[in-house]
């Protein structure tokens, strides 16, 4: 959808560690609109840790986990701020369903940022055992996977407070 205030959904996409979360908690605060989390949501419908789906059924059942969950959160009818996982714009049919449903904001960081924030997380599967060259490797792989967003952000040297105001100006 194109911006301008149309939809009350946005939908926040963008790698690991380009801080989603946070904008995400932001953004909700300062419109008044409830903020869910995609893999929040996916643990609590599935009682189970990301990490605990993909050593269970490895990555393709993730994403098929991911890809019910996101279809579930585009027909709320509640406004709302929605995170998603740097791993949800890889299927045509989430896209699809975001642009549809949702103002689609991707957030960028640069890469040396994105190994800052991620560091050695454990609850991050894809990122297990050298966690900067998976990062090189995933952006590498991903560099065009953000670019269906209607509003990209290049976070460089911007406070989270300055993202939100850049995506209402926008919205
Ligand atoms: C993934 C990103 C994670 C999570 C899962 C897979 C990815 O979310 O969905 O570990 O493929 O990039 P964050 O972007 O919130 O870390």
């Amino acid at each position: 959808a194109a911006g301008t205030g149309t939809t009350n959904k946005i939908v926040l996409v963008g790698f690991m560690g380009t801080g989603k979360s946070t904008v995400s908690r932001l953004l909700a605060e300062r419109l008044g609109w409830q903020r869910i989390d995609s893999d929040e949501e996916i643990e609590r419908r599935s009682g189970k840790k990301i990490s605990e789906l993909f050593a269970e059924g490895g990555e393709d059942y993730f994403r098929d986990v991911e890809t019910t969950t996101l279809q579930a959160l585009m027909t709320l009818e509640q406004p709302a701020v929605i995170a998603t996982g740097g791993g949800a714009v890889l299927r045509e049919t989430n896209r699809t369903c975001m642009l549809d449903n949702a103002f689609v904001v991707a957030l960028k960081a640069d890469e040396a940022h994105i190994i800052a924030r991620v560091g050695n997380d454990p609850s991050r599967p894809l990122l297990q055992g050298d966690a900067a060259a998976n990062v090189r490797r995933l952006l590498d792989a991903r560099r065009t996977a953000y670019d269906f967003a209607t509003l990209s952000v290049d976070t460089t040297g911007l406070s989270p407070e300055d993202v939100c105001s850049a995506i209402i100006e926008q919205w």
